[in-house]
């Protein structure tokens, strides 16, 4: 007979078909605990937010060998699966084989102490996933990546990569991080100062992307229907618990559709998702639930089961002036809202979600559809409780006229822009999409209260050690 197979911990808590198996488990000691004869060992091993209680009868191993098995530790552990006797877990392995893998020190070990602050973790982001909270937010961010694509792929929505390194600005979403192979303590120069791009990689001025949309909206004229997921970048100074310099974002584009295809495709995929949650991360919603944040399963729900509010910017603009509430920042027709007004909105006036539209064009960019009022565009912002802005997208501007006289009043440079306007030469059709932002979509499924706790390793200013 080989050495056994490793089982994982989920599997096995959930199925009855491993009673009085032998089994070997792997994984990290969450805590050991006991008296002179016999230990307690809280095993995970990541796949799920439950532990695995394993018994050890101390006299067969012995002391000095037990020792180094302290929190952290990695263990290989083979026994008979059993009926608990004690309380707490329905299951429970006798140990008849140990094989260490490796230690942690108990003096120097970071999370050898339960209850740590979200702040103390996010400076040791290496070892953070360890923890109960972040393997459920971890898990639950997978699940939510699984789930978006098998969403469009059910609508009929293909999958395009859209590039990462793009020589144009064209979004004006926020400032770029520059991609160069130049030597910056020596950078070539033109005749008159500037630096010279003849010689970089590309041969001339590049970033990363602040967002797909525009090759997205290349592919939405082709495929019909298509949608982006990656990572999108903005250099922007803002430290909030919503804002990173690295995120992901989601962003369908929809040939023939207009923006009230668009809110409803939001609507409906928002809550799908959420229901996806609801149906298979119950464990770590429930372990979050208890830990972070009581009403976190009740607003999901509420969130997945009632109709979002819609209504147009102006009217948004008329309930906050007419409110009484002191905003930090006050409000008029033209400004671009902040979260305190967006949250305003969504938590105390309607108490649901909410799809505003029809922006002033000064505020949004350069590409959405003009309405005839020649002050507003069919812009879409979705409001999300806790959150603010969740999504934002558009219906487009298809008109080739009518996008170039925009583009020559905002100022921006034809030489980055012609190859998105030949789309409107050749067969432009009406169409429309939008950006979920990935972590602020997890923000508001796990209920973590800051950006930076939703993401592995997050990109913020100051901070890319790990
Ligand atoms: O509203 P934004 O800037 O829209 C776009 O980029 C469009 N091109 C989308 C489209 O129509 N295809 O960004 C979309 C979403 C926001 O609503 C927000 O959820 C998220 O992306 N987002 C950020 N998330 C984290 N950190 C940041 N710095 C973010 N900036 C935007
Ligand atoms: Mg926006």
């Amino acid at each position: 007979m080989g050495k056994l197979q490793r089982t994982k911990i989920v599997e096995i808590l959930s199925s009855d078909a491993f009673l009085s198996q032998q089994l070997n488990v792997r994984g990290w000691v969450r805590t050991r605990r006991g008296n002179k004869h016999i230990s307690f060992i809280a095993l995970n091993d990541g796949s799920t937010i439950k532990n695995l209680q394993i018994v050890v009868d101390i006299a067969t191993f012995g002391d000095e060998f037990l020792k180094p098995i302290t929190t952290g530790a990695c263990v290989s552990i083979t026994g008979l699966l059993v009926v608990s006797q004690g309380q707490g877990q329905t299951v429970e392995l006798q140990a008849s084989d140990i094989e260490i893998y490796g230690t942690a020190d108990a003096e120097s070990y970071p999370l050898q102490k339960k209850g740590h602050s979200l702040e103390f973790l996010r400076e040791i982001a290496y070892l953070r996933p360890r923890t109960n909270t972040f393997s459920a937010v971890l898990r639950i961010r997978h699940a939510m990546a699984f789930a978006i694509h098998q969403y469009f792929n059910e609508k009929g929505f293909f999958y395009l990569h859209t590039p990462i390194i793009t020589g144009s600005d064209a979004e004006g979403a926020g400032a770029m991080f520059q991609v160069t192979t130049l030597d910056l303590n020596d950078m070539p120069k033109t005749p008159d100062g500037k630096v010279n791009y003849e010689n970089d990689f590309f041969g001339k001025p590049t970033n990363l992307t602040v967002s797909g949309q525009l090759e997205g909206e290349l592919g939405a004229l082709a495929l019909g229907n298509i949608y982006t997921f990656g990572p999108t970048f903005r250099a922007e100074n803002s430290n909030t618990p919503r804002h990173l310099a690295e995120f992901w974002m989601i962003e369908p584009e929809a040939a023939f559709y207009d923006i009230y295809d668009n809110m409803d495709l939001a609507e409906d995929f928002l809550k799908s998702l959420i229901r996806y949650a609801l149906d298979h991360c119950a464990d770590d919603l429930d372990f979050l639930n208890s830990m972070w944040d009581k009403e976190l399963i009740d607003r999901l729900k509420f969130v997945a089961e009632n109709d979002f509010v819609r209504l147009s910017y102006t009217e948004g603009v008329d309930i906050l002036m007419n409110s009484g509430e002191k905003f930090e920042f006050p409000v008029s027709w033209g400004v671009d809202l902040q979260s305190e007004h967006e949250r305003y909105l969504v938590e105390k006036h309607f108490k649901k979600p909410v799809i505003l539209t029809d922006y002033p064009k000064e505020i949004k960019a350069f590409y959405m559809k003009q309405n005839e009022d020649g002050k507003t565009v069919r812009a879409m912002d979705v409001l999300f409780p806790r959150i603010g802005e969740i999504i934002g997208g558009s219906q487009r501007e298809e008109n080739y006229d009518r996008l170039l006289d925009r583009i020559k009043e905002l100022n921006i440079p034809m030489k980055d822009l012609w190859w998105y306007l030949e789309t409107r030469k050749f067969g432009t059709a009406p169409h429309a999409g939008f950006g979920l932002g990935f972590e602020r979509l997890l923000l508001f499924v796990t209920g973590m209260g800051n950006i930076r706790d939703v993401i592995p390793f997050p990109r913020t200013p100051k901070n890319a050690e790990f």
